[in-house]
């Protein structure tokens, strides 16, 4: 369990407690349109209200190069909480994000109020984990809560410098829950553990794979991934997404698997086409590919092997598409692993963020998993076994 002081070992009433969240949501034309990372901050954030704080928000949206620009304010964010928690959300629009419109906000604050501040990132020294900018958040907080799962990988000023500067420094509740979720399925596994590992790239998986073939009883790979492990098997996989420098780390993590006892299983079939294209033709292919054939899903056989595999699981870990599921003919591979864990009973299904989760949610398997993490290259590192800076920097119980 997480051994880390949370929002319920602190009293707010009447102080002002900075909460981190991860606000980091896809917006098309100034609008959100996937709000979960929103909902889930919502516990926390009514707790303290609750509890008679004086609420400010803190988060980082998308990847700003230039500072401050407005399609990356977090503005929707404050109209979107407004309306998601029935009470009037204070956007402090301070391109400094801690200037004297944040500091008026803040100074302005009556008990269960809430502010929200402007994009952390709109100050550059926000990813150095600069000590100027982490003292000025400090200033603005007599307590500091980190709620931003989704961010907890990343060793900012809002994450990690702040609590330098602060003296109590606690988790939120979503924190407490991906990291007790995550941490069971991983450390203290109800066995047989699968997992199951998806998405383009192996060099994004290294250490994931590394890490969990000490822990699982079965791991499943399939994704464009797949692709470089059936190379290394000797088969020809025509233009299949290739890491040729990553054929060696494929050998030697079957070799690995075979020495620990870890069913290492992948594709014996996929769906191949000429063409990146929905439209164009595609066929079951069993073994080798034709030079000009790429897959793009696995198939059918491989579909029922991995749904039989995971058939008895009672923890089972996914992260990554099984093939490009945004192309309804690519899609069912994935949604064969998404109904193969929906149908598990008293199992618990956990799926990283990021691709996995939008591709469950896309899917329409949302309410049938037991936890659908709201980090992507948070939950990634966490099962690569490293500790997160966020999550570190925190007070210990
Ligand atoms: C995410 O979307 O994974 C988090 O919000 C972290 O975002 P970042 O990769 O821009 O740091």
């Amino acid at each position: 369990m997480l051994n880390k002081k949370t929002v319920d070992d602190i009293q707010v009433k009447g102080k002002r407690v900075l909460v981190r969240c991860d606000f980091n949501v896809p917006m098309k034309d100034g609008v959100i349109t996937d709000e979960n990372r929103i909902v889930a901050a919502l516990p926390t954030i009514k707790k303290l209200i609750a509890d008679g704080g004086k609420v400010i928000l803190c988060s980082h949206l998308g990847k700003p190069k230039n500072g401050p620009e407005e399609k990356f304010s977090l503005a929707p964010v404050a109209k979107r909480l407004s309306e998601l928690l029935g009470q009037e959300v204070v956007f402090a629009d301070d391109d400094n994000v801690v200037g004297e419109k944040a500091k008026a906000a803040v100074a302005a604050m009556k008990d269960g109020d809430v502010v929200l501040l402007q994009n952390t990132r709109f100050r550059k020294e926000e990813t150095k984990n600069g000590e100027e900018f982490s003292k000025e958040l400090a200033s603005l907080c007599d307590i500091y809560v980190n709620d931003a799962f989704g961010a907890a990988h990343r060793a900012h000023c809002s994450t990690v410098g702040v609590t330098q500067f602060v003296d109590t420094a606690v988790v939120g509740y979503l924190m407490e829950k991906e990291i007790n979720f995550l941490g069971n399925a991983v450390n203290n596994p109800v066995r047989p553990f699968v997992a199951i590992l998806g998405g383009s790239k192996v060099s994004d998986k290294i250490n994931v794979i590394n890490n969990l073939l000490n822990k699982v009883d079965t791991l499943i790979i399939g994704g464009g991934m797949a692709y470089t492990f059936m190379k290394a098997q000797g088969y020809e996989i025509g233009k299949s997404l290739l890491e040729e420098d990553k054929i060696d780390y494929a050998k030697e993590m079957m070799a690995k698997a075979e020495e620990k006892g870890v069913k290492l299983l992948l594709p014996v079939d996929n769906m191949v086409s000429k063409e990146f294209n929905n439209d164009a033709p595609f066929r079951v292919c069993e073994g080798n590919l034709e030079p000009d054939e790429m897959a793009l899903d696995i198939g059918p056989k491989t579909q029922k092997m991995y749904a039989e595999a995971l058939a008895d699981a009672k923890t089972v870990v996914w992260n990554g598409p099984m093939g490009v599921f945004e192309m309804s003919n690519f899609a069912k591979g994935t949604i064969a692993i998404a109904q193969a864990l929906a149908d598990l009973k008293d199992a618990t299904t956990i799926i990283g963020g990021g691709d996995s989760a939008a591709a469950v949610n896309q899917l329409g398997f949302g309410d049938k998993m037991t936890h659908i993490s709201t980090g992507g290259g948070a939950s990634l590192e966490f099962l690569e076994g490293k500790d997160l800076p966020g999550v570190v920097a925190v007070n210990d119980k």
